[in-house]
C-alpha cells in the first residue's frame, strides 16, 4: 500500500505531496503541529492533544483550517488509506499562502498538512537499562507553551545530544534551571519519592505525555511537585526520566556523563511506565511485552 498524505484537502502520494513555495510555514515557521501516537490504529489522548492543537492556533491568531470534527475525520480516512497499524500521525497547520510581509495577510486560508508515520519508540535496551541526556543551554522564546514549528534552539540543541551519543538535551535556562528536553518533558525523584517536574507556564511545552503521567502518578498515591529544579538537584537525584509521545516514560540515567542515583532504571520510574502502558492499552489494546 503506498503511503498517503493529506495536503490542503487532498488526499496524495506521500512523494508527491507539497506546499507552495510562500506558504508562511515555510518562509516564516509562521505555523504550529502535533504529533499523536496510535496504536491498532487507535489514537492515543486523541481529546488532549486537539485540545492543545486549538489551544496554540488561538494563542498565534491562526484560523483553524476545518472544524476540530472534521480533523478528526481526515486523521481516521488517513488511518484507513494507510497500512500502519501503529505509529504516530503528525499535523502541521501554517497561516496559509500570502506574499513575504510579517504580518498578518489580511485574506488567507491556514493551510494544513497530515502525515502517517512509524514511530521511532525506545528500543528495549534503552527501557531497561535507561538513557543518557547531556545539557545545553535553552536558547529558546518565551512563549515554549505553543507547539509552534519554529524549531530552530530545538534541533540544535538535540543534534549536539545525538552528536555527544546522548538519547537527549536537557535545556537548561541562565539561572541553572532545567525548563525541559529539546523534545520531551522531564521530571526528578528526590530521595523522599517526590517527582519533581517544572511547572506547566510558558516555559514549558505542556506535554500530553506529561499531563497524563501526573493523573496516573496522582491516582496511584505519588507525591507530585510541580517547581523548577536545577541541574545541580537533578544530578543529585534518585531517579530522573523524560515524558514524550514517542518515548512514553524513559529512564534517564545519566546526565553529562553523571550517574543518577545507582544508575540503573529506579522504582518509580518504571511503576510510571507501566501504569502509562495501562493507560495505553486501556485505549488501544496495545501490548507491550
Ligand atoms: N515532541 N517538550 C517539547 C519541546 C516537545 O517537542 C515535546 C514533544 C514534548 C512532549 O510532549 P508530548 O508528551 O505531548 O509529546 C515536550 C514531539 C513528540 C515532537 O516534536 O516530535
Amino acid at each position: 500500500m503506498a503511503k498517503i498524505s493529506y495536503v490542503n484537502g487532498r488526499y496524495v502520494h506521500h512523494a508527491e505531496g507539497a506546499v507552495h513555495i510562500e506558504d508562511r510555514g515555510y518562509q516564516f515557521a509562521d505555523g504550529v503541529y502535533e504529533v499523536m501516537a496510535f496504536y491498532n490504529r487507535r489514537f492515543v489522548d486523541e481529546n488532549l492533544h486537539m485540545k492543545r492543537l486549538a489551544r496554540s492556533l488561538a494563542e498565534l491568531h491562526i484560523k483553524p483550517p476545518m472544524s476540530a470534527k472534521a480533523m478528526r475525520m481526515v486523521m481516521q480516512e488517513l488511518l484507513a488509506r494507510n497500512d500502519r497499524i501503529d505509529g504516530t500521525v503528525y499535523i502541521q497547520i501554517s497561516r496559509g499562502v500570502a506574499k513575504r510581509d510579517h504580518h498578518f495577510p489580511k485574506i488567507h486560508d491556514s493551510s494544513i498538512v497530515m502525515v502517517i508515520t512509524g514511530a521511532k519508540m525506545p528500543k528495549a535496551k534503552e527501557v531497561r537499562e535507561g538513557v543518557s541526556v547531556i545539557t545545553c543551554p535553552d536558547l529558546r522564546w518565551a512563549r515554549r507553551d505553543i507547539k509552534s514549528i519554529s524549531l530552530l534552539p530545538n534541533i540544535l540543541a538535540k543534534q549536539a545530544a545525538t552528536a555527544a551519543g546522548a538519547r537527549e538535551a536537557w535545556l537548561v535556562n541562565d539561572k541553572g534551571i532545567i525548563t525541559e528536553g529539546a523534545v520531551s518533558n522531564n521530571a526528578i525523584i528526590n530521595s523522599k519519592g517526590e517527582i519533581i517536574t517544572s511547572p506547566k507556564d510558558n516555559n514549558i511545552l505542556g506535554g500530553v505525555t506529561r499531563e497524563t503521567v501526573l493523573n496516573l502518578a496522582s491516582k496511584a498515591g505519588l507525591k507530585i511537585v510541580e517547581r523548577s529544579f536545577s541541574i545541580k538537584e537533578a544530578k543529585a537525584a534518585k531517579e530522573a526520566f523524560l515524558t514524550s509521545t514517542t518515548s512514553n516514560v524513559l529512564p534517564v540515567t545519566r546526565i553529562d556523563g553523571i550517574k543518577v542515583g545507582n544508575g540503573k532504571p529506579g522504582t518509580i520510574t518504571m511503576q510510571l511506565l507501566e501504569l502509562y502502558y495501562q493507560h495505553i492499552y486501556k485505549q488501544t489494546g496495545k501490548r507491550w511485552s
